[in-house]
């Protein structure tokens, strides 16, 4: 197996990623389809992975930060069942990470699943307060420093 790499959705890719989204959140965890989809798509830098066979097993998105702040937001991280544990997380995290900076971004924040948190803690992430619901399921904020 190739190490898994990521870039830059397409609009090719779009089908793809909301397949993949609509499989892991709404399928897997129950997530209602109107919350899954939301207006910050248009605006989001949406990242994706291949796997060997061309298909896209792993996204995540990136929103900018707000004007007068350098913190962007990270969210919709999911691996497809089938490959997890295999690094595809982690490419989608490190490339929306490289696209932050591209940008101007300083620090990345999100809403992590308390499932996910280790996931992030190994990407130098830290927690930020209390946990929280959110969807129906337990959440934690999550902050790190961009380089
Ligand atoms: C969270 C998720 C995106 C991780 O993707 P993945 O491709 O399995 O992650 P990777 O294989 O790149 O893992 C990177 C590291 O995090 C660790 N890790 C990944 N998921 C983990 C978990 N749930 N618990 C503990 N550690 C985890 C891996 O062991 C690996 O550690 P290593 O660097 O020591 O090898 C994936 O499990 C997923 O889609 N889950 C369901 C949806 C979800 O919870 N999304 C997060 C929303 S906040």
């Amino acid at each position: 197996m190739t190490a898994p790499t990521a870039s830059v959705a397409t609009p090719d890719d779009w089908p793809e990623v909301v397949a993949l989204r609509t499989r892991v959140f709404v399928e897997e965890q129950g997530v209602p389809p109107e919350i899954e989809q939301d207006d910050r798509d248009a605006g989001a830098v949406h990242v994706r992975a291949r796997d060997d066979a061309g298909r896209v097993v792993a996204t995540g998105r990136l929103l900018l930060p707000p004007e007068g702040s350098t913190t962007a937001s990270l969210g919709r991280m999911a691996a497809d069942a089938s490959v997890r544990g295999r690094g595809f997380g982690a490419a989608v995290l490190a490339e929306l990470h490289r696209q932050a900076v591209l940008r101007g971004a300083t620090a990345v924040e999100l809403h992590a699943q308390v499932t996910a948190r280790r996931f992030y803690e190994r990407a130098g992430y830290t927690a930020v307060g209390e946990e929280y619901v959110e969807a129906g399921i337990r959440h934690v904020t999550m902050r790190r420093a961009l380089p």
